[in-house]
């Protein structure tokens, strides 16, 4: 595979053309927007140069991968490529409408990407004439430095499609996990109640933003708390992940978004990004300290922990990725400090059980239902990893 084709220069694009061009491929990267082409290079050029004065590559280097990228507005120009991936707006009808335009100006043996986080790759496919060439091959930002890439195969993808997709990613030297085309994928699936169990406890009055972020950093060895995340990710972007994928399962009450979050991205607190989000990053304005209570710290950082673990056996159960992909996909896109399935098995699976079968009597909602495989593996007295 020589040439690559990325469409969108925008954060995504820019960062799998560098990688793409660092692993010696000719990409062609295509905006529709001049301005955003322009941005892109400058961009690539003031990265390459911070790697070149940090020593971690040589001028030449630098310079071979900045020329290894051409830029361009016209998807005319894709005609070469062995593989486009698509990095635009993420609004199905306009992903539908190019993939058919650049369908009609590649050759018969292109495989066709998109770097969607959250649309369904089955719906994009169907546009195409030959749907078996179409694949998500999902990136984690910033592409260069995160390590996994989730790659999704729709019904209509063919063997050999997700076979090449796969070699390619791994040659880039990129952890690949498989999914299946459902919503969220394995990450922004898995992780939803990292968020959303954390808000749940801030309504219920059991603990402020900095105590929950406390709780989970020492008690769970996570680089940051919910909120600090939230407030990196920006607050409209993570409410708008958690609402698609509540919708896309048909309104499962386990992803039901929270009203704190809505609140806090319609006030324009979208996190650091404008100044405010959980926290204020005013200049001067000292962070809040957290009330460093163990015994409240633990229970928090429990309960959070057993809702995850819950979402990562129920997609082992729904067949979403294998067991060793879903922990690989939680370490290397989010940088849990564990796998959860691992996690589970270290916890013991029958107190895993009976900590969410307390909380589901407690609350009688079906956020805190225990997964079915949890229930047939305790029965059975299996772990995951044995
Ligand atoms: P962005 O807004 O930074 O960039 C999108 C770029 O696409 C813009 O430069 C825009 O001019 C261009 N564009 C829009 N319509 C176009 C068209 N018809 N033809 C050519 N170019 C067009 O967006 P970002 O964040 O890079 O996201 C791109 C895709 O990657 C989306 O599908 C998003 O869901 C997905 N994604 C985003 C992640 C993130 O953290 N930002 C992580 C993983 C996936």
């Amino acid at each position: 595979m020589e040439k690559i084709g990325v469409l969108g220069a925008g954060t995504m694009g820019e960062g799998i053309a560098q990688v793409a061009a660092t692993y010696g491929h000719q990409v062609i990267l295509i905006d529709i927007n001049a301005e955003q082409l322009k941005k892109a290079n400058a961009s690539l050029q003031k990265i390459l140069n911070r790697l070149v004065e940090k020593e971690k590559i040589t001028q030449e280097k630098a310079n071979s991968v900045l020329g290894n990228i051409t830029f361009s507005s016209s998807i005319a120009d894709f005609a070469p490529c062995d593989l486009i991936i698509e990095a635009i707006v993420e609004n199905i009808e306009v992903k539908k409408k190019v993939f058919t335009e650049i369908e009609s100006k590649v050759s018969a043996d292109c495989i066709l990407a998109s770097n969607t986080s959250s649309l369904s790759i089955a719906s994009i496919g169907a546009t195409l004439s030959n749907p078996s060439r179409v694949i998500g091959i999902h990136f984690f930002n910033p592409a260069p430095l995160m390590p996994l890439v989730e790659i999704i195969p729709a019904v209509q993808t063919s063997e050999n499609t997700i076979q090449t997709a796969k070699r390619l990613i791994d040659s880039w030297k990129k952890t690949s996990v498989l999914v299946k085309d459902t919503p969220g994928f394995i990450v922004n699936r898995i992780a939803r109640p990292f968020y959303g169990e954390a808000m749940r406890i801030y309504e219920e009055g059991i603990a402020d933003f900095a105590t929950i972020d406390w709780a989970m950093t020492t008690f769970g060895g996570f680089k940051m708390g919910p909120f600090t995340l939230m407030d990196y990710i920006g607050n409209d972007v993570n409410y708008m992940v958690t609402e698609s994928v509540f919708t896309a399962f048909y309104f499962d009450p386990r992803y039901k978004p929270s009203f704190t979050q809505k609140r806090h991205s319609e006030a324009g607190y979208y996190g650091r990004k404008s100044g405010r989000g959980y926290y204020n990053y005013a200049e001067g304005v000292e962070l809040p300290v957290p009330t460093q209570d163990e015994k409240i710290g633990k229970e928090i950082f429990n309960r959070i922990l057993m809702m995850l673990i819950n979402e990562a056996i129920d997609a082992v159960f729904l067949q979403i990725a294998s067991k060793e992909d879903i922990d690989l996909a939680m370490i290397k896109g989010v940088n849990y400090p564990k796998g959860l399935l691992k996690w589970a098995d270290e916890i013991g699976l029958k107190n895993v059980l009976t900590q969410l079968e307390n909380m589901f009597h407690e609350y009688g909602e079906d956020r805190y239902r225990p997964s079915p495989l949890l229930r047939r593996m305790v029965s059975q007295n299996k772990q995951f990893f044995s």
